[in-house]
Protein backbone atom coordinates (compact mmCIF):
# COMPACT_ATOMS: atom_id res chain seq x y z
CA UNK A 1 0.00 0.00 0.00
CA UNK A 2 1.22 3.82 -0.57
CA UNK A 3 2.37 4.86 2.43
CA UNK A 4 0.31 8.36 1.94
CA UNK A 5 -2.75 6.36 1.66
CA UNK A 6 -2.00 4.61 4.88
CA UNK A 7 -4.63 4.99 7.82
CA UNK A 8 -7.45 6.60 5.39
CA UNK A 9 -10.41 4.97 5.91
CA UNK A 10 -13.52 5.38 3.38
CA UNK A 11 -11.44 7.09 0.71
CA UNK A 12 -13.67 9.02 -1.84
CA UNK A 13 -11.49 10.38 -5.00
CA UNK A 14 -13.43 12.95 -7.00
CA UNK A 15 -14.27 13.09 -10.42
CA UNK A 16 -12.13 14.69 -12.78
CA UNK A 17 -12.60 18.48 -13.16
CA UNK A 18 -11.33 21.95 -13.18
CA UNK A 19 -11.57 23.84 -9.91
CA UNK A 20 -11.27 27.30 -10.81
CA UNK A 21 -10.52 29.74 -8.32
CA UNK A 22 -12.24 33.58 -8.73
CA UNK A 23 -10.38 36.11 -6.33
CA UNK A 24 -6.99 34.32 -6.91
CA UNK A 25 -4.15 36.87 -6.16
CA UNK A 26 -5.48 37.04 -2.86
CA UNK A 27 -4.80 35.98 0.85
CA UNK A 28 -6.93 33.52 1.17
CA UNK A 29 -5.91 31.85 -2.02
CA UNK A 30 -2.58 31.27 -1.01
CA UNK A 31 -2.55 30.70 2.96
CA UNK A 32 -5.28 28.26 2.29
CA UNK A 33 -6.50 26.78 -0.57
CA UNK A 34 -3.60 26.40 -2.60
CA UNK A 35 -2.16 24.86 0.40
CA UNK A 36 -4.56 22.40 1.09
CA UNK A 37 -5.39 21.46 -2.75
CA UNK A 38 -1.76 20.63 -2.29
CA UNK A 39 -1.84 18.81 1.13
CA UNK A 40 -5.11 16.84 -1.13
CA UNK A 41 -2.56 15.95 -3.80
CA UNK A 42 0.21 15.02 -1.61
CA UNK A 43 -2.35 12.78 0.49
CA UNK A 44 -3.63 10.94 -3.18
CA UNK A 45 -6.78 12.19 -2.59
CA UNK A 46 -7.10 14.38 -6.33
CA UNK A 47 -8.21 13.16 -9.10
CA UNK A 48 -5.39 12.27 -11.96
CA UNK A 49 -7.59 14.84 -14.02
CA UNK A 50 -7.18 17.74 -11.98
CA UNK A 51 -6.33 21.55 -13.06
CA UNK A 52 -6.93 24.74 -10.63
CA UNK A 53 -7.20 27.59 -13.05
CA UNK A 54 -6.83 30.87 -11.16
CA UNK A 55 -8.35 33.91 -12.09
CA UNK A 56 -7.82 37.78 -10.92
CA UNK A 57 -6.78 41.42 -11.95
CA UNK A 58 -3.17 41.32 -11.17
CA UNK A 59 -1.54 40.67 -14.58
CA UNK A 60 0.58 37.29 -13.22
CA UNK A 61 2.14 34.77 -15.71
CA UNK A 62 1.29 31.28 -15.41
CA UNK A 63 4.98 30.81 -14.45
CA UNK A 64 4.64 33.94 -11.85
CA UNK A 65 1.43 32.71 -10.02
CA UNK A 66 3.04 29.16 -9.85
CA UNK A 67 6.23 30.36 -7.84
CA UNK A 68 3.33 32.68 -6.09
CA UNK A 69 1.27 29.58 -5.09
CA UNK A 70 4.57 27.09 -4.41
CA UNK A 71 5.72 30.08 -1.84
CA UNK A 72 2.05 29.86 -0.04
CA UNK A 73 2.28 26.45 0.30
CA UNK A 74 6.24 26.74 1.35
CA UNK A 75 5.02 29.15 4.22
CA UNK A 76 1.08 27.54 4.88
CA UNK A 77 0.74 24.03 3.96
CA UNK A 78 0.13 21.86 6.74
CA UNK A 79 3.48 19.69 6.21
CA UNK A 80 6.69 21.59 5.05
CA UNK A 81 8.68 21.85 3.76
CA UNK A 82 7.08 21.42 0.02
CA UNK A 83 8.24 18.16 -1.26
CA UNK A 84 9.71 18.86 -4.93
CA UNK A 85 8.45 15.43 -6.06
CA UNK A 86 4.47 16.14 -5.13
CA UNK A 87 5.23 19.84 -6.39
CA UNK A 88 6.06 18.23 -9.72
CA UNK A 89 3.11 16.66 -10.17
CA UNK A 90 0.76 19.50 -8.38
CA UNK A 91 2.34 22.86 -9.60
CA UNK A 92 1.93 21.59 -13.56
CA UNK A 93 -1.72 21.59 -13.47
CA UNK A 94 -2.11 24.89 -11.79
CA UNK A 95 -2.85 27.94 -14.48
CA UNK A 96 -3.51 31.89 -14.49
CA UNK A 97 -5.50 34.39 -16.07
CA UNK A 98 -5.91 38.06 -15.70
CA UNK A 99 -9.39 39.56 -15.91
CA UNK A 100 -11.98 42.19 -14.43
CA UNK A 101 -15.27 40.61 -13.53
CA UNK A 102 -16.76 43.16 -15.59
CA UNK A 103 -15.73 41.83 -18.37
CA UNK A 104 -18.04 39.95 -20.51
CA UNK A 105 -14.89 39.30 -23.04
CA UNK A 106 -12.62 37.54 -20.18
CA UNK A 107 -15.17 35.03 -19.36
CA UNK A 108 -14.83 34.15 -22.86
CA UNK A 109 -11.77 33.83 -23.15
CA UNK A 110 -11.65 31.88 -19.82
CA UNK A 111 -14.28 29.48 -21.34
CA UNK A 112 -11.85 28.82 -24.59
CA UNK A 113 -8.65 28.40 -22.18
CA UNK A 114 -10.87 25.81 -19.58
CA UNK A 115 -11.93 23.52 -22.94
CA UNK A 116 -8.22 23.94 -24.27
CA UNK A 117 -7.31 22.56 -20.06
CA UNK A 118 -10.30 19.80 -20.68
CA UNK A 119 -8.55 18.74 -23.72
CA UNK A 120 -4.70 18.58 -22.46
CA UNK A 121 -6.13 17.23 -19.60
CA UNK A 122 -8.92 14.49 -20.38
CA UNK A 123 -11.38 16.17 -18.39
CA UNK A 124 -14.77 15.94 -19.27
CA UNK A 125 -16.30 19.82 -18.53
CA UNK A 126 -17.02 19.17 -14.59
CA UNK A 127 -16.15 22.60 -12.96
CA UNK A 128 -15.26 23.71 -9.12
CA UNK A 129 -15.74 27.15 -9.33
CA UNK A 130 -14.56 28.90 -5.44
CA UNK A 131 -15.61 32.54 -5.19
CA UNK A 132 -12.78 33.77 -3.11
CA UNK A 133 -13.42 37.61 -3.65
CA UNK A 134 -15.12 40.31 -2.24
CA UNK A 135 -19.03 39.65 -2.24
CA UNK A 136 -19.69 42.44 -3.87
CA UNK A 137 -18.80 40.96 -7.11
CA UNK A 138 -20.32 37.88 -6.43
CA UNK A 139 -23.35 38.81 -8.38
CA UNK A 140 -20.89 40.02 -11.32
CA UNK A 141 -19.80 36.77 -11.66
CA UNK A 142 -22.46 34.63 -11.39
CA UNK A 143 -23.78 36.43 -14.38
CA UNK A 144 -20.72 36.77 -16.04
CA UNK A 145 -20.19 32.75 -15.82
CA UNK A 146 -24.47 32.58 -16.86
CA UNK A 147 -23.84 34.90 -19.82
CA UNK A 148 -20.82 32.46 -21.50
CA UNK A 149 -22.42 29.41 -20.54
CA UNK A 150 -20.17 27.66 -18.26
CA UNK A 151 -22.30 26.60 -16.08
CA UNK A 152 -24.17 23.18 -16.70
CA UNK A 153 -27.01 22.77 -14.58
CA UNK A 154 -26.84 18.38 -15.43
CA UNK A 155 -25.22 15.91 -13.77
CA UNK A 156 -22.88 15.30 -15.92
CA UNK A 157 -20.59 17.26 -16.85
CA UNK A 158 -21.37 19.08 -13.24
CA UNK A 159 -20.94 22.36 -11.95
CA UNK A 160 -20.43 23.81 -8.30
CA UNK A 161 -20.15 26.81 -6.45
CA UNK A 162 -17.92 27.58 -3.37
CA UNK A 163 -19.12 30.94 -1.70
CA UNK A 164 -16.74 32.29 0.70
CA UNK A 165 -18.55 34.23 4.02
CA UNK A 166 -19.53 37.01 4.26
CA UNK A 167 -22.71 35.71 3.20
CA UNK A 168 -24.59 39.34 2.84
CA UNK A 169 -24.99 41.31 5.84
CA UNK A 170 -28.47 41.40 6.76
CA UNK A 171 -31.71 39.21 6.27
CA UNK A 172 -32.44 41.33 3.00
CA UNK A 173 -28.50 41.19 1.30
CA UNK A 174 -28.24 37.38 2.18
CA UNK A 175 -31.89 36.74 0.43
CA UNK A 176 -31.07 38.58 -2.73
CA UNK A 177 -27.55 36.92 -2.67
CA UNK A 178 -29.62 33.46 -2.71
CA UNK A 179 -31.90 35.04 -5.34
CA UNK A 180 -28.61 35.52 -7.65
CA UNK A 181 -26.90 32.90 -6.93
CA UNK A 182 -29.78 30.89 -8.13
CA UNK A 183 -30.35 32.62 -11.44
CA UNK A 184 -27.64 30.86 -12.33
CA UNK A 185 -26.71 27.80 -10.06
CA UNK A 186 -29.56 25.15 -8.55
CA UNK A 187 -29.44 24.92 -4.42
CA UNK A 188 -27.85 21.54 -4.84
CA UNK A 189 -25.12 23.44 -7.07
CA UNK A 190 -24.14 25.54 -4.01
CA UNK A 191 -21.85 25.31 -1.23
CA UNK A 192 -21.82 28.60 1.24
CA UNK A 193 -18.95 27.86 3.31
CA UNK A 194 -17.99 28.38 6.89
CA UNK A 195 -14.71 27.04 7.89
CA UNK A 196 -15.65 25.92 11.49
CA UNK A 197 -17.54 22.92 10.07
CA UNK A 198 -14.15 21.35 8.69
CA UNK A 199 -12.73 21.30 11.95
CA UNK A 200 -12.43 18.10 13.17
CA UNK A 201 -13.62 19.07 16.90
CA UNK A 202 -16.64 20.59 15.09
CA UNK A 203 -17.79 17.30 13.15
CA UNK A 204 -16.80 15.53 16.36
CA UNK A 205 -20.14 16.52 17.92
CA UNK A 206 -22.16 14.73 16.16
CA UNK A 207 -20.21 11.72 16.97
CA UNK A 208 -20.30 12.82 20.50
CA UNK A 209 -23.94 13.22 20.63
CA UNK A 210 -25.07 10.45 18.49
CA UNK A 211 -22.90 7.54 18.45
CA UNK A 212 -22.47 6.99 21.94
CA UNK A 213 -25.55 6.14 24.06
CA UNK A 214 -24.91 7.86 27.25
CA UNK A 215 -24.87 11.48 26.94
CA UNK A 216 -28.16 11.98 24.83
CA UNK A 217 -30.90 10.68 27.52
CA UNK A 218 -29.04 13.41 29.49
CA UNK A 219 -29.05 16.04 26.63
CA UNK A 220 -32.01 18.21 27.60
CA UNK A 221 -33.71 20.32 30.13
CA UNK A 222 -33.99 17.52 32.78
CA UNK A 223 -30.34 17.16 33.36
CA UNK A 224 -28.56 20.50 31.76
CA UNK A 225 -28.70 23.60 33.74
CA UNK A 226 -27.00 25.88 30.66
CA UNK A 227 -24.79 25.97 27.96
CA UNK A 228 -21.97 28.38 27.40
CA UNK A 229 -20.03 29.17 23.89
CA UNK A 230 -17.32 31.31 24.16
CA UNK A 231 -15.37 32.39 21.15
CA UNK A 232 -12.31 34.25 22.82
CA UNK A 233 -9.62 36.06 20.86
CA UNK A 234 -6.59 37.78 21.76
CA UNK A 235 -5.75 39.72 19.12
CA UNK A 236 -7.08 43.09 17.90
CA UNK A 237 -7.52 44.05 14.47
CA UNK A 238 -3.98 42.89 13.14
CA UNK A 239 -5.12 45.83 9.60
CA UNK A 240 -8.54 44.82 9.40
CA UNK A 241 -10.03 47.50 10.95
CA UNK A 242 -11.90 48.83 8.38
CA UNK A 243 -13.39 45.77 7.50
CA UNK A 244 -14.39 45.19 11.08
CA UNK A 245 -16.08 48.70 11.29
CA UNK A 246 -18.64 47.82 8.97
CA UNK A 247 -19.06 43.99 10.38
CA UNK A 248 -18.35 44.05 14.02
CA UNK A 249 -18.40 41.21 15.92
CA UNK A 250 -21.83 39.82 15.91
CA UNK A 251 -22.06 39.51 12.17
CA UNK A 252 -17.96 38.39 11.83
CA UNK A 253 -18.52 35.78 14.59
CA UNK A 254 -21.80 34.84 15.46
CA UNK A 255 -23.94 34.92 13.07
CA UNK A 256 -21.98 32.07 10.83
CA UNK A 257 -19.43 30.17 13.17
CA UNK A 258 -21.02 30.46 16.69
CA UNK A 259 -24.63 29.28 15.14
CA UNK A 260 -23.05 26.65 13.73
CA UNK A 261 -22.05 25.45 17.17
CA UNK A 262 -24.93 26.15 18.46
CA UNK A 263 -27.01 24.37 16.14
CA UNK A 264 -24.95 20.97 16.54
CA UNK A 265 -25.62 21.09 20.30
CA UNK A 266 -28.75 21.99 20.39
CA UNK A 267 -30.64 19.95 17.17
CA UNK A 268 -32.25 16.66 17.46
CA UNK A 269 -30.57 13.68 16.10
CA UNK A 270 -31.01 13.87 12.42
CA UNK A 271 -33.13 10.54 10.56
CA UNK A 272 -29.48 9.86 9.00
CA UNK A 273 -26.33 11.71 7.68
CA UNK A 274 -27.86 12.55 4.64
CA UNK A 275 -27.04 16.39 3.95
CA UNK A 276 -30.95 17.18 3.83
CA UNK A 277 -31.52 15.07 6.82
CA UNK A 278 -28.59 16.91 8.58
CA UNK A 279 -29.40 20.73 7.38
CA UNK A 280 -33.40 20.39 8.18
CA UNK A 281 -32.33 19.66 11.90
CA UNK A 282 -29.86 22.49 11.95
CA UNK A 283 -33.10 24.70 10.38
CA UNK A 284 -35.39 23.40 12.89
CA UNK A 285 -33.43 24.04 16.01
CA UNK A 286 -32.54 27.98 14.73
CA UNK A 287 -36.44 28.42 13.90
CA UNK A 288 -37.05 27.65 17.42
CA UNK A 289 -34.77 29.98 18.75
CA UNK A 290 -36.98 32.71 20.42
CA UNK A 291 -36.88 36.37 19.35
CA UNK A 292 -35.47 38.75 22.00
CA UNK A 293 -38.43 40.56 23.49
CA UNK A 294 -37.80 43.86 22.48
CA UNK A 295 -38.70 45.36 26.51
CA UNK A 296 -36.01 43.13 27.77
CA UNK A 297 -33.58 43.15 25.20
CA UNK A 298 -30.83 44.31 27.88
CA UNK A 299 -31.50 40.74 29.80
CA UNK A 300 -30.60 39.24 26.30
CA UNK A 301 -27.55 41.20 24.93
CA UNK A 302 -25.00 42.97 25.87
CA UNK A 303 -22.72 44.59 23.21
CA UNK A 304 -19.01 46.12 24.42
CA UNK A 305 -15.80 47.53 22.82
CA UNK A 306 -12.55 46.90 24.44
CA UNK A 307 -10.44 50.23 25.33
CA UNK A 308 -6.49 50.54 25.94
CA UNK A 309 -5.13 47.41 27.97
CA UNK A 310 -2.29 44.84 28.37
CA UNK A 311 -3.20 40.94 26.80
CA UNK A 312 -0.82 39.02 27.76
CA UNK A 313 1.61 41.25 29.82
CA UNK A 314 1.63 43.76 26.29
CA UNK A 315 0.13 46.97 26.21
CA UNK A 316 -2.50 47.55 23.60
CA UNK A 317 -4.25 50.54 21.81
CA UNK A 318 -8.35 50.24 22.41
CA UNK A 319 -10.20 49.21 19.46
CA UNK A 320 -11.07 53.55 18.65
CA UNK A 321 -7.27 54.24 18.07
CA UNK A 322 -6.93 50.86 15.72
CA UNK A 323 -5.74 52.02 12.04
CA UNK A 324 -9.09 52.02 9.87
CA UNK A 325 -11.08 52.59 12.68
CA UNK A 326 -14.06 55.72 13.29
CA UNK A 327 -11.71 57.20 16.25
CA UNK A 328 -15.99 57.62 17.66
CA UNK A 329 -17.17 53.83 16.24
CA UNK A 330 -20.10 52.42 18.34
CA UNK A 331 -19.25 49.07 16.27
CA UNK A 332 -18.74 46.17 19.01
CA UNK A 333 -15.92 44.26 19.28
CA UNK A 334 -17.58 41.99 22.70
CA UNK A 335 -20.48 40.71 22.06
CA UNK A 336 -22.81 38.46 24.71
CA UNK A 337 -26.36 36.70 24.09
CA UNK A 338 -28.58 35.26 26.27
CA UNK A 339 -30.57 32.39 24.25
CA UNK A 340 -33.85 30.86 24.58
CA UNK A 341 -34.76 27.70 22.62
CA UNK A 342 -38.72 27.14 22.25
CA UNK A 343 -39.19 23.22 21.81
CA UNK A 344 -39.44 20.29 24.41
CA UNK A 345 -36.21 19.49 24.45
CA UNK A 346 -34.34 23.07 25.57
CA UNK A 347 -37.74 24.64 27.03
CA UNK A 348 -36.07 27.03 30.22
CA UNK A 349 -32.33 25.93 29.21
CA UNK A 350 -30.70 29.54 28.42
CA UNK A 351 -27.90 29.04 25.81
CA UNK A 352 -25.37 31.39 26.46
CA UNK A 353 -22.92 32.51 23.18
CA UNK A 354 -19.93 35.38 23.65
CA UNK A 355 -17.53 36.45 21.23
CA UNK A 356 -14.79 38.95 21.84
CA UNK A 357 -11.72 40.35 20.56
CA UNK A 358 -8.63 41.26 23.05
CA UNK A 359 -9.91 38.71 25.71
CA UNK A 360 -7.18 37.49 27.96
CA UNK A 361 -6.51 34.26 25.79
CA UNK A 362 -7.35 32.72 22.57
CA UNK A 363 -9.81 30.21 23.05
CA UNK A 364 -13.27 28.57 21.90
CA UNK A 365 -15.03 26.22 23.45
CA UNK A 366 -18.91 24.85 24.62
CA UNK A 367 -19.57 23.85 28.13
CA UNK A 368 -22.42 22.60 28.95
CA UNK A 369 -23.43 22.83 32.75
CA UNK A 370 -25.19 20.10 34.46
CA UNK A 371 -27.70 20.59 37.06
CA UNK A 372 -26.74 19.67 40.91
CA UNK A 373 -27.56 16.70 42.69
CA UNK A 374 -30.55 16.84 43.97
CA UNK A 375 -29.21 16.89 48.01
CA UNK A 376 -26.22 17.57 48.87
CA UNK A 377 -25.03 14.78 50.95
CA UNK A 378 -21.63 16.14 51.71
CA UNK A 379 -22.83 19.75 52.13
CA UNK A 380 -20.91 21.23 49.41
CA UNK A 381 -23.58 23.24 48.13
CA UNK A 382 -21.10 26.27 49.77
CA UNK A 383 -18.95 25.39 46.93
CA UNK A 384 -21.17 24.06 44.52
CA UNK A 385 -19.76 25.85 41.42
CA UNK A 386 -17.06 24.14 42.03
CA UNK A 387 -18.14 20.85 41.81
CA UNK A 388 -20.81 21.38 39.18
CA UNK A 389 -20.43 18.79 36.40
CA UNK A 390 -19.38 20.51 33.40
CA UNK A 391 -18.49 18.88 29.93
CA UNK A 392 -16.21 21.53 28.07
CA UNK A 393 -15.81 20.64 24.48
CA UNK A 394 -12.31 22.70 23.29
CA UNK A 395 -12.85 23.57 19.82
CA UNK A 396 -9.07 25.80 19.95
CA UNK A 397 -6.49 25.75 20.73
CA UNK A 398 -5.31 21.98 22.39
CA UNK A 399 -8.65 20.55 20.27
CA UNK A 400 -10.80 17.73 23.18
CA UNK A 401 -13.11 17.29 25.65
CA UNK A 402 -13.07 17.89 29.33
CA UNK A 403 -15.36 16.43 31.85
CA UNK A 404 -15.33 18.04 35.23
CA UNK A 405 -16.66 16.48 38.41
CA UNK A 406 -16.50 16.31 42.24
CA UNK A 407 -14.31 13.69 43.75
CA UNK A 408 -13.46 13.07 47.48
CA UNK A 409 -10.46 14.94 48.52
CA UNK A 410 -7.82 11.84 49.58
CA UNK A 411 -7.58 12.18 53.59
CA UNK A 412 -10.00 11.17 56.97
CA UNK A 413 -12.65 14.01 55.76
CA UNK A 414 -15.23 13.30 52.87
CA UNK A 415 -13.89 17.02 51.23
CA UNK A 416 -15.25 17.20 47.85
CA UNK A 417 -12.97 19.08 45.03
CA UNK A 418 -13.63 19.65 41.34
CA UNK A 419 -11.30 16.86 38.89
CA UNK A 420 -11.13 16.40 35.25
CA UNK A 421 -11.45 13.97 32.82
CA UNK A 422 -9.63 14.32 29.63
CA UNK A 423 -9.84 13.63 25.93
CA UNK A 424 -6.94 15.36 23.70
CA UNK A 425 -7.05 14.68 20.33
CA UNK A 426 -3.26 15.47 19.54
CA UNK A 427 -2.65 12.06 21.62
CA UNK A 428 -5.42 9.94 21.44
CA UNK A 429 -5.47 8.97 17.60
CA UNK A 430 -1.24 9.97 16.35
CA UNK A 431 -2.05 11.88 13.90
CA UNK A 432 -3.09 15.05 12.63
CA UNK A 433 -6.06 16.21 11.77
CA UNK A 434 -6.62 17.69 7.78
CA UNK A 435 -7.15 21.50 8.01
CA UNK A 436 -10.66 22.56 7.68
CA UNK A 437 -10.24 23.94 4.08
CA UNK A 438 -8.64 19.98 3.02
CA UNK A 439 -11.95 18.83 4.32
CA UNK A 440 -14.40 20.98 2.65
CA UNK A 441 -12.99 22.00 -0.39
CA UNK A 442 -12.58 18.04 -0.73
CA UNK A 443 -16.28 17.52 0.25
CA UNK A 444 -17.76 19.73 -2.04
CA UNK A 445 -15.46 17.94 -5.01
CA UNK A 446 -17.15 14.95 -4.45
CA UNK A 447 -20.66 16.48 -4.42
CA UNK A 448 -21.34 16.42 -0.23
CA UNK A 449 -22.92 19.23 0.96
CA UNK A 450 -23.49 18.06 4.35
CA UNK A 451 -21.09 20.49 5.94
CA UNK A 452 -21.92 23.66 3.87
CA UNK A 453 -24.63 25.96 4.54
CA UNK A 454 -27.82 25.41 2.88
CA UNK A 455 -30.04 28.42 1.76
CA UNK A 456 -32.88 28.25 4.70
CA UNK A 457 -29.78 28.30 7.10
CA UNK A 458 -27.95 31.90 5.96
CA UNK A 459 -31.64 33.52 5.77
CA UNK A 460 -32.98 32.02 9.39
CA UNK A 461 -29.97 32.72 11.16
CA UNK A 462 -29.84 36.27 9.43
CA UNK A 463 -33.27 37.36 10.00
CA UNK A 464 -32.35 36.52 14.26
CA UNK A 465 -29.46 38.70 13.99
CA UNK A 466 -31.35 41.18 11.79
CA UNK A 467 -33.56 41.51 14.49
CA UNK A 468 -30.49 42.04 16.81
CA UNK A 469 -28.76 45.05 14.85
CA UNK A 470 -32.50 46.58 14.29
CA UNK A 471 -32.80 47.10 18.10
CA UNK A 472 -29.07 48.66 18.66
CA UNK A 473 -30.76 51.03 15.43
CA UNK A 474 -33.39 51.63 17.27
CA UNK A 475 -32.14 52.39 20.53
CA UNK A 476 -29.33 54.85 18.57
CA UNK A 477 -26.85 53.86 21.01
CA UNK A 478 -24.06 56.40 21.13
CA UNK A 479 -21.96 54.91 23.63
CA UNK A 480 -21.07 51.40 24.10
CA UNK A 481 -19.77 49.82 26.83
CA UNK A 482 -15.86 50.13 27.15
CA UNK A 483 -13.61 47.04 28.96
CA UNK A 484 -10.32 47.16 29.47
CA UNK A 485 -8.44 44.90 26.85
CA UNK A 486 -7.64 41.85 28.13
CA UNK A 487 -10.43 41.23 30.45
CA UNK A 488 -13.40 39.14 30.06
CA UNK A 489 -15.61 41.91 28.85
CA UNK A 490 -17.97 44.82 29.90
CA UNK A 491 -19.50 44.42 33.58
CA UNK A 492 -23.04 44.74 32.05
CA UNK A 493 -22.35 41.24 30.23
CA UNK A 494 -21.85 39.96 33.82
CA UNK A 495 -25.42 40.15 34.38
CA UNK A 496 -26.45 38.25 31.80
CA UNK A 497 -26.18 34.81 33.22
CA UNK A 498 -28.65 36.55 36.25
CA UNK A 499 -27.58 33.69 38.84
CA UNK A 500 -24.66 32.22 40.12
CA UNK A 501 -24.79 29.08 39.03
CA UNK A 502 -24.49 29.91 35.14
CA UNK A 503 -21.91 33.02 35.61
CA UNK A 504 -19.74 33.33 33.17
CA UNK A 505 -16.50 30.34 32.63
CA UNK A 506 -13.34 32.15 32.84
CA UNK A 507 -12.01 29.03 30.21
N1 LIG B 1 -8.33 35.72 4.16
C1 LIG B 1 -8.98 34.95 4.98
O1 LIG B 1 -8.42 34.32 5.92
C2 LIG B 1 -10.47 34.76 4.84
C3 LIG B 1 -11.13 33.99 5.80
C4 LIG B 1 -12.50 33.77 5.64
C5 LIG B 1 -13.16 34.33 4.57
N2 LIG B 1 -12.50 35.11 3.67
C6 LIG B 1 -13.28 35.65 2.54
O2 LIG B 1 -12.69 35.21 1.33
C7 LIG B 1 -12.79 36.22 0.33
C8 LIG B 1 -11.41 36.59 -0.17
O3 LIG B 1 -10.64 37.05 0.91
P1 LIG B 1 -9.12 37.49 0.74
O4 LIG B 1 -8.63 37.72 2.12
O5 LIG B 1 -8.38 36.57 -0.14
O6 LIG B 1 -9.30 38.91 0.00
P2 LIG B 1 -8.18 39.73 -0.77
O7 LIG B 1 -6.82 39.37 -0.30
O8 LIG B 1 -8.61 41.17 -0.72
O9 LIG B 1 -8.34 39.21 -2.28
C9 LIG B 1 -9.45 39.55 -3.08
C10 LIG B 1 -9.26 38.95 -4.46
O10 LIG B 1 -10.37 39.33 -5.28
C11 LIG B 1 -9.87 39.91 -6.48
N3 LIG B 1 -10.79 40.95 -6.95
C12 LIG B 1 -11.48 41.82 -6.18
N4 LIG B 1 -12.27 42.60 -6.97
C13 LIG B 1 -12.06 42.20 -8.24
C14 LIG B 1 -12.57 42.62 -9.52
N5 LIG B 1 -13.46 43.61 -9.61
N6 LIG B 1 -12.13 42.00 -10.65
C15 LIG B 1 -11.21 41.01 -10.55
N7 LIG B 1 -10.68 40.56 -9.36
C16 LIG B 1 -11.10 41.16 -8.24
C17 LIG B 1 -8.54 40.48 -6.10
O11 LIG B 1 -7.79 40.56 -7.28
P3 LIG B 1 -6.61 41.65 -7.48
O12 LIG B 1 -5.62 41.41 -6.41
O13 LIG B 1 -6.10 41.31 -8.78
O14 LIG B 1 -7.26 42.98 -7.34
C18 LIG B 1 -8.02 39.40 -5.16
O15 LIG B 1 -7.53 38.33 -5.91
C19 LIG B 1 -13.54 37.37 0.99
O16 LIG B 1 -14.92 37.20 0.71
C20 LIG B 1 -13.29 37.15 2.48
O17 LIG B 1 -14.32 37.68 3.27
C21 LIG B 1 -11.18 35.32 3.78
Amino acid sequence: MNPLREGLSQERVPEPHVMVIFGASGDLTKRKLLPALYSLTRERLLPANFAVMGVARQDYTVEKFRENMREGCHRYARRRPVEDSVWAEFGRCIFYLPAEFDDLEAFKTLKTRLEEIDGQFGIPANRLFYFSTPPSVFPLIVENLGKVGLVSRQHQPWSRIIVEKPFGHDLQSAQTLNRQLKQVFRETQIYRIDHYLGKETVQNMLTFRFANGLFEPIWNQYHIHHVQITSAESLGMEGRGAYFEEAGILRDMVQNHLYQLLCLVGMEPPVSLDSSAIRDEKVKFLRSLRPIPADQFDKYVVRGQYGAGQVMGESVPGYRQEPGVNPDSTTETYVALRLMVDNWRWGNVPFFVRAAKRMPKKVTDISIKFRNAPYALFGQNQGASEVANVLTIRIQPDEGIILHFGSKVPGPSMDVAPVNMEFRYGTSFGKEPPEAYERLILDAMLGDSTLFIRDDETEVSWKFITGVHQMWAEQNLRKIPEHPAGTWGPREAEALPATRASEWRKP
